[in-house]
């Protein structure tokens, strides 16, 4: 390193500790013996991120008036992130993973572009919206759960009659931390469609996810209801895609595990406590569980609960633990 304060001599002769952490702290070097005020390991898992919920009633007459007030020319994407209320951050719904609420008005539509986050869509409300992933148009409907993985070109439109509103679901805290990102606008605006494909692997209807959840089995443990995986494996392996089912009057076991996720109700409402936490849920909203918060769902109502997950992460490094708290 040009520009040496303290020659190896001056390091080797330090009279007194003090004088030596201020001599390597000058070329770049910090003790580990140190006090830090934020220490470099902990006994547990622990986060500053906090269970959180946004209300879909709320959030979409924000929406309703971000479409009467900013168009898709203006905004690419007309989007509200769902901000984890803690100080310093800008928008992550959980350390690696963010939610936001899209709409889109009936002949708007949203360009294409690519980068380097994964990202998803759970439709909540559309007839006639779609969206061209790598040239294949595919509709967006009602239940639907799209995949756009990192680095596919994705535009959206929308050819029906009423106003449009999904959740996204991207890794960009993720890539943020680990630093590849990338992102580019389609040359065309619009990327041109080669092909028509209602049955794109990028897309999950929602019949199909209710075919699935009639043919699943309750967990025999308890914790997760009866619940399917739709597998990312091999299109978008950071994020993890869950849909659990839970039948009126259902509990489920209280758990706690070193993933973040966030759920979003597809149908019916109830209650989930998080970390002590009541969040009492309805159609269309999300809510976030960080990592090592305790969860436990009840179910008011037959309900089908979306949820997102860095449990592939965790997994792959081998930080993944799983603990019940009954
Ligand atoms: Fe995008």
């Amino acid at each position: 390193m040009d520009g040496s304060v303290f020659t190896p001599e001056e390091f080797r002769d330090a009279p007194d500790l003090d004088t030596l952490i201020e001599r390597v702290a000058a070329h770049g070097m910090t003790p580990g013996w140190i006090d830090r005020k934020k220490p470099i390991l902990w006994p547990e898992p622990n986060t500053d991120f906090k269970p959180a919920h946004w209300r879909y009633s709320e959030v979409k007459a924000a929406m309703d008036a971000a479409a009467r007030l900013i168009d898709t020319e203006l905004a690419e994407r007309r989007n509200l992130a769902l901000r984890n209320p803690i100080e310093n951050n800008d928008f992550a719904t959980t350390r690696t993973l963010v939610n936001a609420y899209q709409t889109i008005l009936p002949g708007e539509e949203a360009k294409s572009h690519r980068h380097a986050p994964h990202a998803l869509r759970v439709i909540l409300e559309s007839r006639g919206a779609w969206s061209i992933v790598d040239g294949d148009k595919h509709p967006m409907e009602t239940g639907d759960i799209v995949l756009t993985p990192g680095m596919c070109w994705h535009g959206h439109g929308h050819d029906g009659q009423d106003q449009a509103y999904w959740l996204d679901g991207l890794d960009v805290p993720l890539v943020h931390l680990l630093e590849p990102m990338c992102v580019e606008g389609h040359p065309d605006g619009m990327e041109p469609v080669r092909k028509v494909t209602p049955d794109s692997p990028f897309r999950f209807t929602w019949e199909r996810t209710q075919r699935e959840l009639d043919a699943a089995r309750p967990d025999p443990e308890g914790f997760f209801g009866t619940r399917i995986a739709y597998d990312t494996s091999q299109t978008m392996p950071t994020i993890g895609i869950n849909v659990t089912r839970l039948e009126t009057g259902q509990t489920t076991r209280p758990y706690r595990s070193t993933a973040n996720t966030t759920y979003t109700v597809m149908q019916g409402s109830g209650t989930t406590i998080v970390d002590g936490h009541a969040i009492d849920w309805s159609f269309g909203d999300t809510f976030a569980v960080p990592i090592w918060k305790g969860v436990e769902h009840r179910a008011g109502a037959d309900s089908v609960l979306f949820s997102m997950t860095d449990e592939p992460v965790m997994r792959f490094c081998k930080y993944w633990r799983f603990e019940a708290l009954d």
